[in-house]
């Protein structure tokens, strides 16, 4: 949720230097778009102070208005990619923001400042003018009305954030202090490029890995000045931070690229097998399965009595999955709550229970909240994450890293394959831990688990009818998915993704329910997807989804089947058959979701949607 990029160069670098900042900030907030699309802007320092050009919409507007608009020289630039919280998706609205009377200071804020109502009403008072209804306009005044009074930026801010109650993100340019820049963070994300002569900031490594693959982790509660040649971290109290990590980031610029793509999504679906093998990758030695990062004690995993998954959205979804496989694995109660629900009930949990929070961007504040929720109860927290030096594997009590390289489209499908991946690993892991299954029944289920990316590529590859179908069904108004057991959450997972990029009226349903009331949804021609478990599995399941296609195709319903290779007892009931290998049934979801995700891709892209910004949405959502 909004995308912050700054660039701290030379001052006076000269003439090949001079558009540089602006160069790499764009760079920077392209890479970040999928963070929030509703405006975009930069903001240097000149002769007379800062600098702002920003625009409505997306950053092909900014970038029309930097065509025509001259920006002189300057060591540093800031930037910004917004989704809209507080103020629509205006011109005025879009950062940076300018601070102070002379308009000295530039501002860009990620996050939100719950007490910005009190805070403009005092700086109302004291003459500063606004124009814009943002929260991030308060901290601009603020920060430039606190450099007035110290003449020192890193002083101001730090002054500034002890003033402030919410979630923030903050970069400020002064013209005073030309060669730098000086930023803070509590509960959004930020991130140190480290580079030679140069300095990088961003909401994620995305924003710079152009230029550099050294990054160095900010943590909660610091401030990092920035110049060319510098960087120093302080905390809110004005203590020295010494002991910020620094890691090379594993993916290179190619890997956040489309590479011949119509679509990110479409290049992350091709993705999967990749993505499912480099999540296995050097888990298992000896026959033993080895999750390093995993540094909570044997002892206390072997006391849990409860797991409780908190995810939103896809990771959400990706919970429900592996939920049947950890039971069944490890004899162990889960639950998968929604992060935002979670937090605000009276949850059971101690410290019996484990809590797994899955996130992909390892910021949502939802999950995040809940894994602070849970740690205070005394649960510990493994945190299963996509991107390294977030929020959420910092403050969990171990992580376990997807591997999937960036996932830059907003609608998740690499990751959501790496996630189920990840938990299985920790499912297995458990099992080891607590001795529910014998060593050889885990090598087994290992060798079955490396058998899954050979198999995802058989079925990405077996896709053009699936294209074809979305084609066909372009005019489409809604569309319903069933499943049962893994299947159900398969079966919300392919509606959601539905929803999310062709805004087509999609719902998941358990098989089960349907004759509760989602049958009554069915008429002629309504196209059902039914997700089908493996006639090898437990038979009873198999039959009872046969007979619930036959319930909806006796009422009209076009019947979309996915089953297995082998399973010819659907036919007869199906409009069309999608095919996937055949799998273990617990693996299954990594192989059934595949051709719901591409049918929602090429729909909605056979739209003229685009596919990897859908309206209204952001990949990651930090703010409550
Ligand atoms: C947003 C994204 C979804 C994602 C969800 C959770 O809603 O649009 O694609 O599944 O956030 O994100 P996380 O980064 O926590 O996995």
């Amino acid at each position: 949720m909004c995308g912050i990029v700054g660039y701290a160069g030379p001052i006076g670098g000269g003439a090949k230097e001079h558009s540089r900042p602006i160069e790499v900030v764009l760079e920077g907030l392209t890479r970040l778009e999928y963070r929030g699309y509703d405006s975009a802007g930069v903001a240097v320092l000149d002769g007379e102070g800062a600098h702002v050009v920003k625009r409505a919409g997306k950053i092909v507007n900014l970038k029309e208005a930097l065509e025509s608009e001259a920006v002189s020289e300057s060591a540093v630039a800031i930037g910004h990619t917004r989704w809209a919280t507080h103020g629509g998706p205006t011109n005025e609205n879009a950062h940076p923001h300018i601070g102070g009377k002379q308009g000295k200071l530039a501002l860009v804020h990620n996050g939100i400042i719950e007490n910005f109502a009190h805070l403009k009403e005092l700086l109302l008072a004291e003459g500063y003018e606004f124009h814009s209804q943002t929260d991030s306009e308060v901290a601009a005044h603020l920060v430039a009305r606190a450099y007035d009074a110290t003449g020192n930026l890193t002083t101001a801010m730090r002054e500034v954030v002890s003033m402030l109650e919410g979630a923030f993100t903050l970069l400020a340019i002064h013209h005073d202090e030309p060669g730098t820049i000086v930023a803070a963070r509590r509960n959004s994300p930020l991130v140190v490029g480290l580079g030679e002569g140069e300095n990088f900031l961003g909401s994620d490594v995305a924003a710079f890995i152009n230029y550099t693959s050294r990054a160095m982790e900010i943590g909660q509660d610091n401030i990092v000045t920035l110049t060319a040649d510098s960087v120093d971290v302080i905390d809110f109290d004005g203590n020295p931070v010494t002991d910020s990590k620094r890691y090379e980031v594993e993916w290179d610029a190619t890997a956040a690229q489309k590479g011949g793509y119509d679509s990110f999504m479409a290049k992350e679906i091709m993705e999967q097998s990749q993505a499912v093998a480099d999540t296995l990758l050097g888990r298992s030695e000896d026959g033993k399965l080895q999750l390093d990062e995993m540094r909570i004690d044997e002892a206390v995993l072997r006391r849990i009595d409860k797991i409780v998954v908190v995810a939103c959205g896809t990771a959400a979804n990706a919970g429900e999955v592996v939920k049947y496989a950890i039971e069944h694995w490890c004899r162990i109660p889960v639950e998968v709550e929604l992060a935002h629900e979670f937090r605000y009930r009276d949850p059971v949990v101690n410290e019996k229970t484990l809590v797994v929070a899955i996130s992909q961007s390892g910021e949502t504040m939802d999950t995040l909240m809940a894994v602070r929720h849970a740690q205070e109860q005394g649960a510990k927290v493994v945190a299963i994450c996509n991107t390294r030096g977030s929020t959420i594997p910092r403050e969990s009590d171990a992580a376990l890293y997807l591997h999937v390289g960036p996932e830059i489209a907003v609608a998740s499908t690499k990751a959501y394959l790496g996630q189920i991946t990840a938990c299985y690993l920790l499912g297995l892991y458990l099992a080891q831990v607590r001795g529910n299954l014998f060593p050889d029944e885990i090598a087994q289920k290992m060798h079955e688990l490396q058998q899954i990316p050979g198999k995802i590529q058989q079925v990405l590859d077996g896709m053009d009818q699936v294209r074809d179908l979305a084609r066909r069904m372009v005019d489409t108004q809604s569309v319903l998915f069933l499943g049962r057991h893994v299947g159900y959450p398969t079966a919300m997972e392919g509606a959601l993704k539905l929803k999310e990029i062709a805004y087509i009226h999609a719902e998941g349903f358990a098989a089960g329910e349907l004759k509760h009331g989602p049958i009554a949804l069915v008429d002629e021609g309504q196209p059902v997807f039914v997700v089908v478990p493996s006639p090898r599995g437990r038979h009873s399941l198999h039959s009872k989804v046969v007979s619930n296609i036959q319930e909806v195709r006796a009422r009209g319903a076009l019947t979309l089947v996915i089953a297995e290779e082998g399973d010819n007892e659907v036919n007869q009931f199906a409009d069309e058959v999608i095919r996937i290998p055949q799998t273990p049934v617990l693996f299954a979801p990594l192989l059934s979701i595949i051709p719901l995700q591409v049918f929602a891709c090429e729909l909605a892209t056979a739209k003229g949607l685009d596919v990897d910004q859908p309206r209204n949405l952001a990949k990651s959502v930090t703010v409550e």
